[in-house]
């Protein structure tokens, strides 16, 4: 597990969730950051259902009342804090959580 420093925290302060996509040691990735009451939580954009991202636009991983992070193909709900699907059809199972950091006003995450 090596850390890799994502984004400037200052990148939080008008938007609550972002998706990032790049390719490190020849291996794509696709991770996506929410912001909430000061913790970064951060999940590969892969749905549990068909492995599809969550997300139908760029940047918008939430429900409409930035209660729950939702999958745009079929609607299942998932615990921001967790990634626990609460709802849809891939009921109780989890989205891949990632190990965050702040440093130095940076945000790291574990790949
Ligand atoms: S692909 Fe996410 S709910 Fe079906």
């Amino acid at each position: 597990m090596t850390w890799y420093k994502i984004c400037e925290t200052q990148s939080f302060a008008q938007q609550i969730s972002q998706g990032f996509e790049f390719t490190l040691n020849q291996q794509n990735y696709h991770l996506f950051i929410i912001k909430q009451n000061q913790q970064y939580y951060a999940y590969q954009n892969q749905c549990p259902h068909t492995q599809a991202p969550l997300n139908w636009q760029p940047n918008v991983f939430l429900d409409s009342n930035e209660q729950y992070i939702q999958c745009s193909l079929h609607g299942a709900l998932f615990m921001i804090e967790t990634g626990q699907c609460v709802h849809g059809p891939c009921l109780d199972q989890f989205l891949t959580h990632l190990a965050t950091k702040i440093q130095d006003n940076w945000i790291w995450i574990a790949l």
